[in-house]
């Protein structure tokens, strides 16, 4: 079979999936272990048998609604590719907002300095990796719940260079944490109730981990429990930064009225959702 043939037969049997000749491109170049624009350059080319099996193994698993990303083994996060498997959460898009207020706080007012950060439930490293690549100077603890979850972080950061930067530690969140005190604290903690698992995407439902998504009580008991903690763990008149569900600012902002906090900054995301919650500790 010619690489166009394989081409053609993947978005054939892709053909219930909106983005059929992408997904089919990315899944071929991934059996090919080459770029989607080699693909072209290679338009004329057999594939081995062994590819040929290879890439029917993965439209198979395609078309059982796997995510993509689980299936090539990564996803791109700012940038930089990130090793994915089922055990984290994809990295989304969105968040990518909260690296983009964390850099804004760093430039005005730690430029150059060396910044501490603690990045509670790293899942994949996404953030932690990339604001390690973003700020040379900072020094960072990445925890997760999850002993696959932190191995993978850990292999992202060998993988991107930061692993000097970078101290792993499970931990629920705050539990296992030495006593000292960050500059900065930033999740994206799970805030999704469990009511609303029926408007999710079946990919995410069936393949994501639940830990990774599901938070009781409205989807807030992690803002509550990270809240409670945070004047153990934070320098004073420094910042907290927080992933949120797009309905979920004034929930959030509630708890917080509970705690001396101030200069509250709900940031919204390419859509238009508000994403990211920041706020200053006095
Ligand atoms: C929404 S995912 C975010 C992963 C990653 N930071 C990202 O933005 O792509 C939430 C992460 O929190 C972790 N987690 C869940 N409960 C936790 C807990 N009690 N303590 C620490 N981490 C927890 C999950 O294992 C998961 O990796």
């Amino acid at each position: 079979m010619l690489v166009r043939e394989a081409l053609a037969w993947g978005i054939l049997e892709l053909e219930d999936f909106t983005s059929k000749q992408l997904e089919a491109r990315i899944l071929l170049a991934s059996v090919l272990k080459t770029t989607q624009e080699d693909l072209l350059i290679r338009y004329n080319e057999p594939i081995s048998q062994e590819e040929e099996s290879a890439f029917y193994q993965y439209l198979k698993r395609r078309k059982a609604l796997e995510p993509i990303a689980y299936i090539v083994g990564k996803k791109e996060f700012y940038g930089r590719d990130f090793i994915v498997n089922k055990q984290v959460l994809i990295p989304r898009p969105e968040t990518e907002l909260i690296i983009d207020r964390v850099v804004l706080e760093y430039q005005e007012n730690f430029a150059g300095k060396e910044v501490t950060i603690l990045d509670l439930g790293t899942g994949s490293g996404a953030i932690a990796v990339t604001l390690a690549t973003l700020i040379p100077q900072a020094k960072i603890v990445a925890t997760d719940i999850s002993d696959e979850a932190l191995a993978l972080a850990a292999e992202n950061a060998k993988l991107h260079g930061s692993i000097a930067q970078i101290q792993f530690i499970k931990s629920d969140w705050y539990s296992n944490l030495p006593g000292k005190k960050f500059d900065f604290i930033i999740s994206n903690p799970p805030y999704i109730s469990p009511d609303n698992k029926i408007y999710m995407a079946q990919e995410t439902i069936l393949y994501e981990p639940e830990h990774a998504l599901f938070a009781v009580e409205n989807g807030l008991i992690n803002y509550r429990k990270i809240i409670f903690g945070l004047n153990n763990f934070l320098k004073n008149e420094n910042k907290v930064f927080l992933e949120i569900g797009f309905n979920q600012a004034e929930d959030v902002i509630n708890i917080l009225k509970e705690y001396p906090f101030t200069e509250i900054v709900i940031s919204k995301d390419l859509s238009g959702h508000d994403r990211v919650i920041e706020f200053k500790f006095i």
